[in-house]
Protein backbone atom coordinates (compact mmCIF):
# COMPACT_ATOMS: atom_id res chain seq x y z
CA UNK A 1 0.00 0.00 0.00
CA UNK A 2 1.25 3.59 -0.91
CA UNK A 3 1.58 6.01 2.09
CA UNK A 4 1.07 9.60 1.74
CA UNK A 5 4.48 11.43 2.61
CA UNK A 6 4.25 13.87 4.67
CA UNK A 7 5.93 17.24 3.35
CA UNK A 8 8.01 19.43 5.19
CA UNK A 9 7.40 21.89 7.80
CA UNK A 10 5.62 19.42 9.75
CA UNK A 11 6.54 18.46 13.13
CA UNK A 12 6.50 14.68 13.01
CA UNK A 13 9.99 15.53 10.51
CA UNK A 14 11.73 17.24 13.87
CA UNK A 15 11.31 14.50 15.89
CA UNK A 16 13.76 11.90 17.29
CA UNK A 17 12.10 8.21 15.97
CA UNK A 18 11.70 5.49 18.65
CA UNK A 19 13.76 2.50 18.59
CA UNK A 20 12.05 -0.87 17.00
CA UNK A 21 11.95 -3.38 20.20
CA UNK A 22 10.89 -6.05 17.91
CA UNK A 23 10.32 -7.19 14.20
CA UNK A 24 6.73 -7.99 14.26
CA UNK A 25 4.19 -8.10 11.02
CA UNK A 26 3.44 -4.33 11.72
CA UNK A 27 6.96 -3.71 11.23
CA UNK A 28 7.13 -6.15 8.28
CA UNK A 29 3.78 -4.22 6.58
CA UNK A 30 5.58 -0.80 7.24
CA UNK A 31 8.63 -2.10 5.38
CA UNK A 32 6.63 -3.32 2.90
CA UNK A 33 4.50 -0.03 2.10
CA UNK A 34 7.69 2.14 2.69
CA UNK A 35 9.29 0.03 0.12
CA UNK A 36 5.93 0.88 -2.46
CA UNK A 37 5.83 4.32 -1.87
CA UNK A 38 9.69 5.07 -2.31
CA UNK A 39 9.69 3.08 -5.88
CA UNK A 40 6.35 4.86 -7.02
CA UNK A 41 7.35 8.55 -5.85
CA UNK A 42 10.18 7.95 -7.08
CA UNK A 43 13.24 7.65 -4.50
CA UNK A 44 16.05 6.36 -3.56
CA UNK A 45 15.42 6.65 0.57
CA UNK A 46 12.72 7.33 2.60
CA UNK A 47 12.17 7.14 6.74
CA UNK A 48 9.40 6.10 8.80
CA UNK A 49 8.68 9.68 10.00
CA UNK A 50 8.46 10.62 6.14
CA UNK A 51 5.06 8.17 6.53
CA UNK A 52 4.31 9.60 9.72
CA UNK A 53 5.61 6.26 11.78
CA UNK A 54 7.81 7.44 14.75
CA UNK A 55 9.81 5.16 14.64
CA UNK A 56 13.96 3.98 13.25
CA UNK A 57 12.57 2.51 10.28
CA UNK A 58 14.30 3.10 6.99
CA UNK A 59 14.28 1.67 3.25
CA UNK A 60 16.75 2.61 0.03
CA UNK A 61 17.64 1.61 -3.24
CA UNK A 62 20.27 3.48 -4.55
CA UNK A 63 20.31 1.39 -8.24
CA UNK A 64 18.98 3.95 -10.18
CA UNK A 65 20.33 2.23 -13.67
CA UNK A 66 16.90 0.37 -15.09
CA UNK A 67 19.04 -2.39 -16.53
CA UNK A 68 20.44 -3.54 -13.24
CA UNK A 69 18.65 -5.51 -10.86
CA UNK A 70 17.38 -3.45 -7.57
CA UNK A 71 18.59 -3.62 -4.04
CA UNK A 72 15.99 -2.88 -2.14
CA UNK A 73 17.49 -2.58 1.77
CA UNK A 74 15.18 -2.15 4.81
CA UNK A 75 17.07 -1.09 7.90
CA UNK A 76 15.81 -0.85 11.91
CA UNK A 77 17.80 0.93 13.80
CA UNK A 78 20.73 1.43 12.05
CA UNK A 79 23.86 3.25 13.74
CA UNK A 80 26.64 4.49 11.89
CA UNK A 81 29.74 3.05 13.13
CA UNK A 82 32.59 4.58 11.03
CA UNK A 83 32.95 7.53 8.97
CA UNK A 84 35.67 8.22 6.48
CA UNK A 85 37.75 11.32 7.02
CA UNK A 86 37.24 12.07 3.68
CA UNK A 87 34.17 13.90 2.06
CA UNK A 88 32.00 14.23 -0.50
CA UNK A 89 29.33 16.50 -2.08
CA UNK A 90 26.53 16.01 -3.48
CA UNK A 91 23.21 17.64 -4.88
CA UNK A 92 20.65 16.33 -2.12
CA UNK A 93 17.04 16.21 -2.41
CA UNK A 94 13.69 14.76 -0.08
CA UNK A 95 10.57 13.29 -1.36
CA UNK A 96 9.53 15.70 1.82
CA UNK A 97 11.19 18.74 0.57
CA UNK A 98 10.05 17.96 -3.36
CA UNK A 99 11.71 19.77 -6.24
CA UNK A 100 13.99 21.55 -3.64
CA UNK A 101 17.95 20.30 -4.32
CA UNK A 102 21.15 21.58 -2.60
CA UNK A 103 24.21 20.79 -2.11
CA UNK A 104 25.36 18.81 1.22
CA UNK A 105 29.20 17.99 2.49
CA UNK A 106 28.86 14.40 4.28
CA UNK A 107 31.51 11.58 4.99
CA UNK A 108 32.52 10.13 1.67
CA UNK A 109 32.36 6.32 3.68
CA UNK A 110 30.63 5.06 6.35
CA UNK A 111 29.89 2.11 7.92
CA UNK A 112 26.33 0.97 9.40
CA UNK A 113 25.24 -1.77 11.41
CA UNK A 114 21.37 -2.87 11.77
CA UNK A 115 18.52 -5.18 12.45
CA UNK A 116 17.22 -6.62 9.62
CA UNK A 117 13.79 -7.89 9.22
CA UNK A 118 15.01 -10.98 9.67
CA UNK A 119 16.08 -10.40 13.06
CA UNK A 120 19.73 -10.45 12.30
CA UNK A 121 22.39 -7.93 12.59
CA UNK A 122 24.32 -6.74 9.62
CA UNK A 123 27.18 -4.15 9.06
CA UNK A 124 28.32 -2.96 5.78
CA UNK A 125 30.47 -0.59 4.70
CA UNK A 126 28.85 2.13 2.15
CA UNK A 127 30.12 4.59 -0.58
CA UNK A 128 29.18 7.23 -3.52
CA UNK A 129 25.48 7.32 -3.29
CA UNK A 130 24.76 4.57 -1.14
CA UNK A 131 26.81 6.81 1.92
CA UNK A 132 24.99 9.96 1.01
CA UNK A 133 21.89 8.48 0.94
CA UNK A 134 22.14 6.36 4.61
CA UNK A 135 23.35 9.02 5.91
CA UNK A 136 20.39 11.22 4.43
CA UNK A 137 17.69 8.91 5.99
CA UNK A 138 19.14 8.26 9.15
CA UNK A 139 19.44 11.98 10.13
CA UNK A 140 15.21 11.75 9.09
CA UNK A 141 15.57 9.22 12.65
CA UNK A 142 16.79 11.86 14.71
CA UNK A 143 14.50 14.77 12.78
CA UNK A 144 17.23 16.31 10.86
CA UNK A 145 16.87 17.45 7.13
CA UNK A 146 19.15 18.22 4.31
CA UNK A 147 18.04 21.84 4.14
CA UNK A 148 19.32 22.16 8.55
CA UNK A 149 23.13 21.76 6.30
CA UNK A 150 22.18 25.17 4.81
CA UNK A 151 22.83 28.61 5.74
CA UNK A 152 19.37 30.28 7.88
CA UNK A 153 18.86 31.98 4.25
CA UNK A 154 18.65 29.27 1.95
CA UNK A 155 16.28 26.96 4.37
CA UNK A 156 14.01 29.64 5.07
CA UNK A 157 13.78 30.44 1.33
CA UNK A 158 13.03 26.77 0.73
CA UNK A 159 10.52 26.19 3.89
CA UNK A 160 8.70 29.17 2.83
CA UNK A 161 7.98 27.60 -1.17
CA UNK A 162 7.29 24.33 1.04
CA UNK A 163 4.43 26.37 3.18
CA UNK A 164 3.18 27.67 -0.27
CA UNK A 165 3.20 24.24 -1.88
CA UNK A 166 1.20 22.86 1.20
CA UNK A 167 -1.41 25.82 0.82
CA UNK A 168 -2.10 24.88 -2.73
CA UNK A 169 -2.11 21.04 -2.09
CA UNK A 170 -4.42 21.97 0.61
CA UNK A 171 -7.02 23.95 -1.31
CA UNK A 172 -6.67 21.08 -4.28
CA UNK A 173 -7.42 18.43 -1.88
NI1 LIG B 1 14.73 12.87 2.87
Amino acid sequence: MIRPILIHPDPRLKKTCAPVDAVTTDIGQLAEDMLATMYDAPGIGLAAPQVGAMTRLLVMDCVKDPAKSPRPMVMLNPVVTWSSEDTSIYDEGCLSIPDQYAEVTRPAKVRVEWLGLDGKTTEEEFEGLWATCVQHEIDHLNGKLFIDYLGPLKRQMITRKMEKLKRELARNA
